[in-house]
């Protein structure tokens, strides 16, 4: 990593861990997200990497490198920004048909675990809806591929939000696992009515389509789940989500973990994906990615691409391009020339 790269990550070490660890999480999300829509920090070129052998494709469209901001931020000045930041891509929030406030305060909170620092989230879909957020993306450039991601509670609203925002989006995720309103996360537990989903929203646009999985159903996943995301012609799994735990400081009293304490559990279900599925799957893994070690772990295992949230916020922005760093180093040691080649190497 070039020294302009370390003294960007000590001091948003010193950032993270004197300031924003140090206050309630609410207040230090407004100041985290007021400065990402604020500081040009995508006019440096210290976050992205320049290595043309990281680019991948996903679904047909090509990434320039396997790095995949994952879902929470629906702001599109925040979205556009983080397209700068050394990401392959970027993942926009769960849209729902009607705006959602979102479950009431407190609805994040920060953890300690074993492997390090996480969060518990009961966000609940806060979001401005479809038909607001068609007009707040219609007009932003897209210097990386935007995913669209859409939630609902019945086939109905998947098909309407896959419709509206498709044309807004590169690909587009359907999210059936957020832990956090049941009826999202019940639809792991009807396969019959996921294959129907699945068929339906499959029909409804040519974008390639992602399903998001939750790591709290890995045997319905490999049993039910993704056969029938195949058979009705689905190609892209993200796995996955966050893990529902008790949570008495949030309102709900649950909530969905994120950060490294779910990394375990991301690899082993890549694993046993791949070794399910074999190559008829690209996968995105997700979960508990924060560190170049960790990203390029999940590459080795036959990870498409690796999409992380939480080691945004605990690491900083910084983080993409001390994986990307790390990944142009790992193809210079094998003598390869591109991450598609190398990627899989440990299968
Ligand atoms: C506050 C918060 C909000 C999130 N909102 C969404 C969402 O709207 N849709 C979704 O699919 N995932 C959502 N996620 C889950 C992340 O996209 C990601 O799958 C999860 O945090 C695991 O990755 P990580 O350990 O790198 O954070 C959210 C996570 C957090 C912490």
């Amino acid at each position: 990593m070039s020294v302009k790269a370390r003294a960007v990550a000590a001091s948003y070490r010193a950032f993270y861990s004197l300031l924003l660890a140090r206050i309630p999480e609410t207040t230090s999300i407004s100041i985290g997200q007021a400065r990402l829509r604020t500081l040009p920090l995508d006019a440096l070129g210290v976050f992205r990497s320049a290595d043309s052998r990281l680019a991948v494709t996903l679904g047909g469209v090509r990434l320039p490198n396997p790095l995949i901001l994952s879902s929470m931020y629906y702001d599109p000045a925040i979205l556009a920004r983080a397209m700068g930041l050394g990401f392959g891509a970027v993942t926009a929030k769960s849209i729902t048909p009607q705006a959602r406030p979102g479950h009431p305060e407190p609805n994040l909170v920060r953890v300690i675990t074993a492997a390090g620092p996480g969060l518990v989230n009961c966000n609940g879909f806060r979001n401005p809806g479809l038909d607001a957020y068609r007009r707040m993306i219609a007009a932003m450039p897209h210097r990386v591929p935007l995913i669209v991601a859409a939630a609902g509670e019945s086939i109905e609203d998947y098909v309407a939000v896959v419709r509206g925002l498709a044309p807004f989006g590169d690909l587009v995720e359907f999210n059936i696992s957020s832990p956090n309103t049941a009826l999202v996360y019940e639809w792991s537990r009807k396969p019959d009515e996921l294959r129907r989903l699945f068929h339906t929203v499959r029909a409804v646009t040519d974008r390639p389509l992602i399903v998001k999985l939750s790591p709290d159903f890995a045997d319905e996943n490999e049993r039910t789940i993704i056969p029938a995301a195949i058979e009705a012609g689905i190609r892209i799994v993200n796995y996955g989500n966050t893990r529902r735990i008790a949570e008495p400081r949030l309102s709900q009293g649950t909530g969905g973990l994120s950060g490294p304490e779910l990394l375990p559990a991301t690899l082993a279900n890549l694993r046993r994906t791949r070794a399910a599925f074999g190559d008829q799957l690209e996968v995105i893994a997700t979960g508990g990615i924060d560190s170049p070690l960790a990203a390029l772990a999940a590459l080795r295992a036959g990870a498409t691409a690796c999409g992380y949230f939480t080691g945004f916020i605990t690491k900083g922005p910084i983080l993409a391009r001390m994986i990307l760093d790390a990944l142009s180093r790992a193809l210079d040691r094998a003598g390869t020339t591109s991450v598609e080649e190398w990627r899989g190497s440990a299968r």
